[in-house]
């Protein structure tokens, strides 16, 4: 059966999370045992923590935010920053730090708008007008669009492969960040990403890739999520050597 969609409020969560500027003041660790993490006990019925920890319910809770629906206000520079901060703490082989990030915001987003119309016309022809209008508002719907980029270098020992998968990490930190702030996001790649005059356009070097652009803005708390994978189906013990 197909499991139901259901609308989750996370109010609760980041209401939880904010809720004593004394505790944000705490050492990292000491925080951590305030908010609860440390007291995380798996249950007998579930087999999953219970929910004593606000960081595991704002984990288990996590989905995307339509792009439509993310307004003004977008974060302010501090919480950029923050958000930034977070991201580049991630594993990072080598510390190469091989990535960064780019801000959309203000009239910038419609002229990038207008120049993904006018190279998406040139590749495909004139287009309808509800199919340009797309084109032309693809970075102006949310009031803030980060751009993660891969900037993966030559090394001898490290492959590349590994510093993108940093900077999926650095995305996935960033989104977590801006979550954790309050605000809803969706991250996205689309057929500019996969271009080198799309690439570009949005500001990337020849050898830099798109990691994903990530969507940032208000919402009203409420989403409709989708149905997940059962993770019970997805790990295992190892059982040796693979067979075939
Ligand atoms: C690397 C990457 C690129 C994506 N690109 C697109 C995209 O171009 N268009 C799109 O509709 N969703 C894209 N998605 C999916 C959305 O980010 C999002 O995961 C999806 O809407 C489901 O929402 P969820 O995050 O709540 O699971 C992409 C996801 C990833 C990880």
């Amino acid at each position: 059966m197909k499991p139901k969609a259901v609308a989750i409020s996370r109010q609760k969560t980041h209401r939880l999370i904010r809720q004593d500027d004394k505790i944000a003041a705490f050492e990292p660790a000491r925080r951590l045992t305030a908010y609860g993490v440390l007291q995380a006990k798996p249950t007998r019925q579930t087999g999953i923590c219970a929910m004593t920890s606000p960081i595991i319910d704002f984990l288990l809770a996590r989905t995307s935010v339509p792009i439509q629906d993310l307004k003004e206000p977008a974060p302010n520079d501090t919480e950029i920053a923050t958000m930034i901060t977070a991201a580049v703490r991630v594993p990072d082989h080598g510390r190469l730090a091989p990535w960064r990030f780019i801000l959309y915001r203000g009239e910038a987003r419609v002229e990038i708008g207008q120049k993904l119309a006018a190279l998406a016309e040139e590749r495909n022809g004139p287009m309808p007008e509800g199919r340009r209008n797309q084109e032309l508002t693809r970075f102006s719907r949310a009031p803030l669009v980060i751009g993660v980029v891969s900037s993966a270098k030559d090394h001898p020992k490290i492959p590349q492969w590994e510093m993108l998968l940093s900077g999926g990490m650095a995305a996935m930190n960033l989104i977590l960040a801006a979550n954790a702030l309050g605000y809803g996001t969706n991250m996205i790649t689309n057929w500019y990403s996969d271009m080198p005059e799309g690439r570009a356009i949005l500001g990337l070097a020849p050898d830099e890739r798109v990691i994903g652009f990530i969507h940032v803005g208000s919402y009203d708390g409420q989403v409709q999520d989708r149905p997940r994978p059962d993770p019970a189906t997805l790990y295992g013990d190892y059982t040796g050597p693979w067979q075939g």
